[in-house]
């Protein structure tokens, strides 16, 4: 039977948080934000490993205890969060039909709900997928002085989250070194085979965090789900 891995690009510097240390360390409840993300990917039963991935320069992660289940570290991470999810799948030494669960260190109010629903309608699917979160809001087109020039229909827009899951073979095939400069997310990469991702509805609570008041928001949701 294929395995089912876990695996967290955890290599970037969190410039646009504009913190000392990268968002994935900053402290959330007692713990490391990325701490909360990890924890929940293990504690899903069909998972069997959690790996993250962080950089060969990382001063962080030695530092703080862990005490995680299935968790392994790679110091392989890359430029681009392309290129440290390829170091990962290279180095986890995974066989090309395991599934693979790409999902970023930074979306921290992640539950296990989620992880499994996106499991069950994938695991016997060709290709994989992702979650996602169709459009809800008007979407605007702007021109180059912040002014509206189209109205965009929403009709069939979705918004891309992690975990994206697809078969490890072939999401190797798809971030190949020269496609890297046009892969934003997993599924571009393999749509780019020509190939389509299914998109399974995710949260709104599966937000990345990214500016300083998600965290205080990711707080909120991770403390409320404690008094339960
Ligand atoms: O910067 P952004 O929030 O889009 O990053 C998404 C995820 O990719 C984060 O978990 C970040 O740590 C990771 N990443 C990475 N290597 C990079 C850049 C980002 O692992 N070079």
């Amino acid at each position: 039977m294929s395995a089912m891995i876990a695996l967290v690009p955890a290599a970037g510097s969190g410039s646009r948080f504009g913190a000392a240390s990268p968002k994935q360390y900053l402290q959330l409840l007692g713990k490391p934000l990325m701490w909360h993300t990890l924890s929940t990917l293990a504690a899903v039963p069909a998972v069997d490993r959690v790996v993250v991935v962080v950089s060969p320069e990382d001063e962080w992660f030695d530092g703080f205890d862990w005490s995680i289940p299935k968790l392994e570290v790679l110091r392989v991470g890359g430029a681009s969060r392309a290129a440290s999810v390829r170091n990962g799948l290279v180095a986890l030494a995974a066989q090309g039909d395991d599934w693979v669960l790409v999902h970023d260190a930074a979306r921290c109010c992640l539950t296990v709900a989620m992880v499994e629903r996106l499991i069950a309608r994938l695991t016997d699917d060709e290709v994989g997928g992702l979650l996602a979160l169709p459009v809800a809001d008007t979407v605007k087109r702007a021109d180059s002085h912040a002014r509206v020039s189209k109205t965009v229909s929403r009709d069939g827009l979705w918004l891309a989250q992690t975990p994206q899951m697809f078969r490890s073979g072939q999401l190797l095939r798809a971030l190949a070194a020269e496609r890297e400069s046009a892969i934003t997310d997993e599924a571009s990469a393999i749509e780019m085979l020509g190939l389509k991702p299914c998109l399974v509805e995710g949260e709104a609570q599966n937000f990345k965090v990214t500016y300083p008041a998600d965290l205080a928001l990711a707080r909120v949701i991770l403390a409320s789900r404690k008094e339960d």
